[in-house]
């Protein structure tokens, strides 16, 4: 097995050699975040928004769903991925951050794309129609809120659709059994439930804050 430290030099290396380079509009929406603060921490990468993006095209994504869209990057990395005509929906309950998205999906020429429902992520999920019609779905928002998330999830995607969980090893916290915040405790949970759940098949990528990546039987 080959390690090595990804540096920032290696990570704009990978990330200059995708199909999807960082565009104008990307920078920006990245920096326009980066101005909010220590929030911004919460923004996947760009090596993990080109993933995102590959995702959809290998699962042909017409239908997919984004639990936590923040300002909207990780958004609109699926919604440039979609089939033509393909839509995405997008939970959250930040007017503020949802706001700094909207813009730049219009910039990116997806908004069209893209339905945002602000309200409790739950709520919104539980309000979707029961049929498995999901190609894709992309959770990132509250660590509590996984489970219950996935629990409304898993039956409204197709078979051989995809289900992607972000941040569940938690910087390694997640292995830290003295380590009792709220957030790791929800995550050792979560995946102790997706490891053990016979509706999917699961693969835990240890790249960026830890990768779910499940696909339904
Ligand atoms: C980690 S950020 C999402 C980051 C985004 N995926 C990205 O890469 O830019 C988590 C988001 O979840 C939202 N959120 C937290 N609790 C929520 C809930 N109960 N329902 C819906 N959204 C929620 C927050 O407002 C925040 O924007």
């Amino acid at each position: 097995m080959r390690n090595f430290t990804v540096t920032d030099a290696v990570r704009d290396y990978a990330v200059g050699h995708s199909s999807w380079p960082p565009s104008e509009v990307v920078r920006r929406l990245r920096s326009e975040t980066a101005a909010l603060g220590d929030v911004a921490a919460m923004q996947i990468g760009e090596d993990q928004g080109q993933l995102l993006t590959m995702m959809a095209r290998l699962v042909g994504a017409r239908r997919a769903v984004e639990v936590g869209t923040f300002t909207g990057y990780s958004s609109l990395c699926i919604a440039r991925g979609l089939v033509e005509g393909g839509r995405l929906l997008c939970c959250d309950v930040s007017d503020e951050w949802t706001a700094i998205g909207r813009r730049a999906w219009e910039r990116a020429g997806v908004a069209d794309r893209i339905e945002l429902r602000l309200a409790p992520a739950l709520e919104t999920l539980r309000a979707l129609p029961a049929e498995a019609e999901l190609d894709l779905v992309f959770i990132d928002a509250d660590k509590p809120g996984y489970a219950a998330y996935w629990d409304e999830l898993v039956p409204r995607v197709r078979a051989g659709g995809v289900l992607l969980a972000d941040n569940v090893l938690w910087s390694g916290a997640i292995v830290d059994t003295d380590d009792t915040d709220a957030n790791a405790v929800a995550l050792r949970a979560f995946n102790d439930k997706v490891a053990a759940d016979r509706r999917v098949e699961a693969a835990v990528l240890p790249a960026f804050d830890g990768l779910t990546i499940a696909r339904k039987l």
